[in-house]
């Protein structure tokens, strides 16, 4: 029996792909590099020492998506396949909801065809809009999303709940990632944004790498301690093993729906950011202070107590670890550029 993993080259399906091979199970991945590069597949290989198969298909194309499950016994689906900037799903909605929306419709009705009922689907905390609470538990109230992105995953949500009450017979995980960071500790797997990036730890990585000529820090007039805004950066390590402790959880435990956070349950500000990553990289990250950015809120970190009880899951990596991993990626990424057959 294997697992299908849809994005299994993206950032976070790559370390998560890692992980579950480290785990001992056999994989079958698709992907059409929409976002990511065919090179990911040998990294992989290379970390693991262990192999997989492949199918380069889009998961919007039910034949293509079919014969995978025709000629593989599929237990399981992660869904990492979707697209995920913020900005330039407001620019085009339609790609978004048809690409993340649509896709997850396809395969979970092939899914359902196969009679494969047990899917992990990565969430985001953007569905809690402006939360209610500090920190933020599952049970705090979803929706307010500001941009296509963060509705797609909201969308997606109710789709899986409304799923669920039609044929308990569905074994469920939503996982909520809040903000991840870092790379896997080898430099050879990490994220890799095309054009300029819109999260705060690439632009900081790429900033220290000379390539862009400073930050632009959006307020410092929040009311967080240093007036910059604060969220929960987790290492994307830790996120991909809280899929393996999902997939336990779905294996020993009586079908249902479930749901959890998944971050450190601490809050780390913009300037917090670019201190660490200055004094752990020894290299300079000049910034100034610019207007807030429109849809971003002051305060988001996570309660992550329910998946520390229910998974048994709680992260390992500090953020020195997730500034010292990012760069690590970035340094070997370039080197890898410059001599390809290394
Ligand atoms: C973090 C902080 C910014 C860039 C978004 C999505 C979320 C998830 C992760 C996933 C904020 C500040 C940023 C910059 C800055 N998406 N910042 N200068 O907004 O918390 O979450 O990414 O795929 O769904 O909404 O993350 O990294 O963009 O910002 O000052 O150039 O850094 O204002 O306070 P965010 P982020």
């Amino acid at each position: 029996m294997s697992i299908l993993v849809t994005g299994g080259t993206g950032y976070i399906g790559s370390h998560t792909v890692v992980e579950l091979l480290n785990a001992g199970k056999d994989i079958v991945i698709i992907d059409n590099f929409s976002n990511s590069k065919r090179e990911v597949l040998d990294q992989i290989k290379q970390i693991t020492k262990k192999d997989f198969k492949f199918y380069e298909i889009n998961y919007l194309d039910r034949e293509d998506l079919k014969n995978v499950f025709e000629e593989n016994k599929i237990e399981a689906v992660l869904n990492f396949a979707g697209y995920k900037a913020v900005g330039e799903s407001v620019e085009k909605p339609i790609e978004y909801y048809m690409n993340n929306v649509s896709g997850a419709l396809v395969l979970l009705d092939v899914m359902r065809e196969y009679k494969v009922k047990k899917f992990i689907f990565s969430s985001s905390a953007t569905v809690y809009g402006d939360p209610q609470t500090i920190p933020i538990t599952e049970e705090c109230t979803i929706g307010g999303t500001t941009n296509p992105y963060g509705t797609s995953k909201l969308y997606i949500e109710q789709i899986l709940q409304d799923l669920y009450k039609s044929d308990n017979s569905w074994d469920i995980a939503i996982l909520r990632y809040f903000n991840p960071v870092g790379a896997h500790e080898s430099g050879l797997i990490g994220e890799e944004p095309n054009g300029i990036p819109n999260n705060l730890m690439p632009y900081i990585s790429q900033v220290a790498e000379g390539r862009l000529k400073e930050l632009s820090v959006f307020g410092n007039d929040y009311s967080t301690p240093d007036g910059t805004g604060v969220r929960d950066y987790i290492h994307v390590v830790d996120l991909a093993k809280g899929h393996i402790k999902a997939l336990e959880k779905l294996d020993k435990e009586s079908k249902g729906i479930y749901t959890y956070n998944l971050g450190t349950g601490k809050g780390y500000s913009v300037l917090d950011m670019v201190k660490t990553f200055e004094r752990v990289t020894n290299k300079k990250v000049p910034y100034k202070i610019m207007p807030r950015r429109a849809g971003d809120i002051a305060t988001s970190y996570a309660d992550p107590q329910k998946a520390k009880q229910e998974l048994n899951w709680q992260t390992e990596k500090g953020i020195e670890e997730m500034c010292e991993d990012t760069w690590k990626f970035i340094v070997k990424n370039k080197d890898n550029k410059k001599h390809p057959n290394n």
